[in-house]
C-alpha cells in the first residue's frame, strides 16, 4: 500500500524581516501566498529508508537525511516509535532553484503521507509542531492558502483570500544560500534600527478583496537588497519581467526565483515569454494563486 499527498509551492507577498534574535533567527511577519505548483510525494513500506526524485530538476535534489522530506519521515517514526522503514519518492515540479519553498514542501508531503500510511492518529496541531521543528518554512506548506507567519514564519495566522491572482516565476541559474542572504541583510543594515516586522494592512485588504493591481502596490520583500546584493544579476530579470507589463516584481523569500503579479492569464503567458527571451533567467514558470496546502491524494 502507498499514500501520494501533493503538496504546493510558496511566494512571499510580503517578508518584514526584524533585527536576528539571540538563537540567530530573525523575528518575521511573513505573509505566504501558496501556487499551484505541485510536488507529489509518495510513501511505500520498504525494507529501510530511502529517498528517490524524479523531474527535470531531480539530480539537484539531495537523496540522503537531509532531504526534508527523510528528515519528517524520521522525526514522526521516533515519536510514534515506528520503525522509519518507507520508500520516499519525490515527483518534483517545484523549481529546484530557492525562493519556492521545493524543500519545505517535500518534508510536509513526507510527514502527512507517512501519518496516513502509520495512522498516527497525530491532530494538525501536532503536525504543524514537528513541521515547525523541521523549518521555518514548512508548517505553510502543510497548511497552505494563505497565512501570515510570526515568529521565525512558523506560528501561523490563516489569511483570507478574495480572489485567483496571476503569477510568473523566473528560475535562476543556480541557488542562493538562505543563511547567507540573511546573513547579507545583517551585514546591509547594521548599525540602523531595524523595526519589528509587521504585516501591512493594505497588503492582507488586497488579498481580501482578491485585487491584484492594490496587491501590486503592496509586495514588498525585506530580503530583497540583500538577494540583490549577492547575485546583482537579478536586477535585469526583474526589469526584463516589469517592461513586459507585469504588475509588480520582486524576489520570491531568499531568491533567486524572482515573482512577478501579472493583471490576467494573457498578460502572464507575455510576460513568461518575455522573460524567456531576455536571457536574463533559467526558464520561467506560469501559476495561480491561492493553492491548497499538502493534501492525500485519494487513488
Ligand atoms: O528554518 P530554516 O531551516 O528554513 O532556516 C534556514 C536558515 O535561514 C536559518 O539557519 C537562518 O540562518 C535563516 N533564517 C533566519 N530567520 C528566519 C528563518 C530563517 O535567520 N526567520
Amino acid at each position: 500500500m502507498s499514500v501520494t499527498v501533493r503538496v504546493p509551492a510558496k511566494v512571499n507577498v510580503q517578508l518584514a524581516v526584524g533585527a536576528a534574535r539571540p538563537d540567530g533567527f530573525h523575528g518575521l511577519a511573513n505573509v505566504f501566498l501558496a501556487v499551484g505548483l505541485y510536488d507529489e510525494v509518495t510513501v511505500t513500506p520498504a525494507d529501510a529508508l530511502r529517498v528517490t526524485c524524479s523531474g527535470p530538476d531531480a539530480a539537484q535534489v539531495p537523496l540522503d537525511r537531509t532531504n526534508l522530506a527523510a528528515r519528517a519521515a524520521l522525526a514522526l517514526a521516533e515519536r510514534y516509535g515506528i520503525a522509519p522503514d518507507v520508500h520516499i519518492h519525490i515527483a518534483k515540479d517545484i523549481p529546484v532553484a530557492g525562493g519556492m519553498a521545493g524543500g519545505s514542501a517535500d518534508g510536509a508531503a513526507a510527514l502527512l503521507a507517512c501519518d496516513a500510511l502509520w495512522s498516527t492518529g497525530a491532530g494538525q496541531e501536532e503536525l504543524l509542531a514537528i513541521c515547525a521543528e523541521l523549518g521555518s518554512d514548512v508548517p505553510f506548506s502543510l497548511l497552505g492558502g494563505a497565512a501570515l507567519g510570526v515568529g521565525r514564519g512558523e506560528l501561523l495566522t490563516p489569511v483570507e483570500v478574495g480572489g485567483t491572482f496571476h503569477w510568473v516565476f523566473a528560475v535562476a541559474d543556480g541557488g542562493l544560500s538562505t543563511p547567507a542572504v540573511y546573513g547579507e541583510f545583517d551585514r546591509l543594515t547594521a548599525g540602523t534600527d531595524v523595526p519589528e516586522p509587521a504585516a501591512s494592512p493594505a497588503l492582507l485588504d488586497a488579498l481580501r478583496k482578491g485585487d491584484a493591481a492594490a496587491l501590486a502596490d503592496t509586495l514588498s520583500n525585506d530580503l530583497q537588497a540583500a538577494a540583490l546584493s549577492l547575485r546583482p544579476s537579478l536586477a535585469g530579470t526583474l526589469e526584463a519581467g516589469t517592461a513586459a507589463g507585469a504588475l509588480a516584481a520582486l524576489v520570491s523569500g531568499s531568491g533567486p526565483t524572482t515573482a512577478f503579479l501579472a493583471a490576467d492569464e494573457e498578460s502572464a503567458r507575455k510576460v513568461a515569454g518575455a522573460l524567456a527571451a531576455s536571457g536574463t533567467c533559467r526558464s520561467t514558470r506560469v501559476a495561480v494563486s491561492p493553492a491548497p496546502g499538502a493534501t492525500v491524494q485519494r487513488p
